[in-house]
């Protein structure tokens, strides 16, 4: 996979771009950035994709071609569920899959391997976040997704990058990770803020980056995506 995969696929390294429920990230402005992290993808050659808020994931995955994923999905089947979002609802819209078990959003564990076999059986990929190598690699075992992305949480929001303050963790993530799931590739995330930071992620081994503030919570988001774009291309 590439920086040319198509909506459903996510490229590797990859960009991932997680908007979580920060205000200039919402409604238009979800649009606005997705546009940006597009343009600037191709530009620099880099495979990109994102998490808005689930009111603004229809509209993204109808306007844009990189992939767009659920911030979390509830592993239940359509039907009487008041206020979930379920796997079936993602297919519908053009959707490629969701992040799972996110530290703001966390799920018990068979409930994440369920979300991750619901979203495998509609074709739809699994993003699944943990917060210690321990747990990424408890839960590569366990679920088998396609992505695990690991975060610790107290560096979550933070100015210090998990690959300056923990490269061990990016790096046992990496092997441990591995051993027990070779399909299950490693993302980081947590405090990235610079194209240092994304260059080191990616010689300890990640595939790529799971980055939020920096972006959905800057003054200038174009410029915060071209200052980490360049970490991919050094
Ligand atoms: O999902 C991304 C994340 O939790 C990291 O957030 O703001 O440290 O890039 P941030």
């Amino acid at each position: 996979m590439g920086p040319t995969a198509g909506a459903r696929e996510l490229g590797t390294p990859v960009f991932l771009l997680n908007l979580k429920s920060y205000l200039p990230a919402l409604g238009n402005g979800a649009l606005t950035i997705g546009r940006r992290l597009q343009h600037a993808g191709r530009r620099f050659g880099v495979a990109t994709a994102i998490a808005p808020s689930a009111a603004s994931l229809e509209t993204l995955s109808r306007a844009l071609s990189i992939p767009v994923l659920a911030q979390h999905v509830d592993p239940f089947d359509p039907g009487a569920r008041t206020g979930f979002l379920v796997p079936a609802s993602l297919s519908a819209t053009g959707v490629a899959g969701s992040l799972l078990n996110h530290s703001e959003r966390r799920l018990p564990p068979p409930q994440v391997r369920e979300a991750v076999n619901m979203l495998r059986a509609s074709g739809l990929v699994s993003v699944v976040c943990a917060g210690s190598l321990a747990e990424a690699t408890r839960l590569a075992r366990y679920c088998r997704p396609e992505f695990l992305a690991v975060e610790p949480p107290e560096l979550i929001g933070g100015n210090i990058s998990v690959s300056v303050a923990r490269p061990e963790v990016i790096q046992g993530t990496v092997r441990g990770v591995r051993r027990v799931s070779p399909r299950t590739q490693v993302l980081c995330g947590a405090g990235v803020k610079t194209g240092e930071d994304v260059r080191r992620a990616l010689e300890l081994g990640a595939k790529g980056i799971l980055v939020s503030s920096a972006v959905a919570a800057a003054q200038d988001p174009a410029r915060a995506i071209a200052e980490l774009m360049h970490g991919f291309k050094s």
